[in-house]
């Protein structure tokens, strides 16, 4: 006889009788050891910018670390600002941007990686523009938000823009 463990391994129906896929085990997709990566390509346009925030996002949220969270929130931001900068001045024609997000648990940091095809330009001092100026802001929230951030060539093309934001605990606990 198969003993009731409560946990739901199956789909469910819900009120409106629409089928909902089973939830994900907390802390989804770590190592033993507390350990996760995410890797992904994405066009070089605004919306592959936006693709990339969600998706890291939402991945942060199955490691522990819902969308509320500080670390959601610094990461989510470090990632748009430094896709924005890949899309917008690391464009070449063709070339997807590739981003990378490792979670260190027993360092209790992220490692955030943003490549993009470009060396000829590469990102400039962090400091803050005049006021009556609309951009130039960007790396300077990174700087604020990252523990450390640089850049370093790519082989064999390009450049990776790198930064590290502290974690903090997930939720629930470690
Ligand atoms: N991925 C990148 N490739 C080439 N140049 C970059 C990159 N990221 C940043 N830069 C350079 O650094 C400058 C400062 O970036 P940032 O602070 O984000 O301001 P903004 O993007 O609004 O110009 C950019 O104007 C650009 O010259
Ligand atoms: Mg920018």
């Amino acid at each position: 006889m198969a003993r009731m463990t409560g946990k739901r391994t199956t789909a469910a129906t819900n009120a409106d009788g629409q089928q909902e896929p089973p939830p994900l085990p907390r802390r989804f997709g770590l190592t033993a050891n507390g350990y996760g990566s995410l890797s992904r390509q994405f066009p070089s346009t605004p919306r592959g910018a936006r693709l990339a925030r969600r998706t890291v996002v939402r991945q942060l949220g199955y490691w522990g670390f819902g969308p509320m969270t500080d670390a959601s929130c610094s990461v989510a931001l470090v990632v748009a600002e430094l896709a924005a900068n890949a899309v917008c001045h690391g464009r070449l024609r063709g070339r997807n941007f590739h981003v990378r997000v490792d979670y260190e648990g027993p360092a209790s940091r992220f490692r955030i990686e943003v490549s993009d095809a470009v060396l000829g330009r590469t990102p400039e001092h962090a400091t803050l523009p005049p006021e009556d100026q609309e951009s130039g802001r960007g790396l300077f929230l990174v700087e604020c938000l990252a523990t450390k951030w640089g850049w370093e060539p790519r082989n064999p093309i390009g450049k990776i823009v790198w930064a590290e934001v502290a974690a903090g605990p997930p939720a629930g606990g470690a």
